[in-house]
């Protein structure tokens, strides 16, 4: 791995905890707080290695459609992680955003929530950002209606939105576009996660379910990361005029 070339930002879809349960005759809760032991385990490795921000999809808006125990008892999990989690993330420096529909979240996951985010608020070592009900559609869409909306009550017909304006709208707004985006358990789609931000992430995609992620795990992805060529649309030998 080379540190000079390091990812800013990785984002990864946690996919997989309930075909592990599963897998052991356990019920899919189990796999999820497996997952969140992963998640723990994947966080400090991030800190080490000298990634600077983390991006944990952790529960989508369409996941609100789960059966109601197991939306629960992910609830209650976060609420936990939270709480017990805490003083580490402040010690090691771990600043904590959320990006999502967070109105949505029962009381208590964002009463932690809100408290987290605010004890970790001077943290710089690095950003974790946890994707809760969130949607990258339903953010978009809000997001245009409210622009229209505003441009109807300022009677301004002709009104052009730049791309910058609209990126600094999103709930990600401060953030670098991720570098690299992560997939676990052999699913390979997007899931309606940062579709905007994603615009040139490279994606990395493997057969571990969740659970089972590991640091060597990501290493690997890192490693495939550095050996491949970011064009942004450019040729590769004007890539490399600009090396
Ligand atoms: C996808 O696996 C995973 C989720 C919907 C939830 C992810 C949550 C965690 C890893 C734990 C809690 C998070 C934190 C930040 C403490 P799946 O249930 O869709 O798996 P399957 O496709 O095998 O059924």
């Amino acid at each position: 791995m080379d540190k000079a070339k390091l990812p800013r930002h990785i984002a990864i879809i946690m996919d997989g905890n309930g075909r592990w349960a599963r897998n052991r005759d356990l019920p899919r809760l189990e796999g999820h707080r497996r997952g969140s032991e992963t998640v723990e385990g994947i966080v400090e490795a991030c800190r080490e290695i000298g990634i600077e921000y983390l991006t944990l999809y952790a529960f989508s808006q369409e996941n609100w459609n789960r059966p109601s125990d197991e939306v629960l008892g992910l609830m209650d999990l976060l609420k936990h992680f939270l709480i017990q989690k805490r003083p580490k993330l402040i010690q090691n420096g771990v600043r904590l955003r959320v990006i999502g529909q967070i109105d949505r979240l029962p009381e208590g996951v964002l009463r932690e929530l809100t408290k987290t985010i605010a004890e970790t608020r001077h943290c710089e070592k690095m950003t974790l950002v946890l994707a809760l009900s969130y949607s990258s559609r339903s953010e978009l869409t809000e997001l245009v209606n409210q622009m229209v909306r505003s441009a109807l009550a300022e009677g301004d017909a002709s009104r052009v939105i730049r791309e910058d304006e609209l990126d600094r709208q999103l709930y990600t707004e401060g953030l670098p576009d991720p570098d690299l985006l992560i997939r676990t358990s052999g699913e390979h789609r997007i899931s309606n996660f940062l579709l905007w931000q994603m615009a040139y992430t490279e994606l990395y995609f493997t057969d571990t379910l969740w659970p089972d992620f590991n640091r060597e795990e990501l290493e690997a992805a890192i490693r495939e990361y550095q050996s491949r060529e970011r064009r942004f649309g450019l040729t590769t030998e004007q890539v490399r005029a600009t090396l």
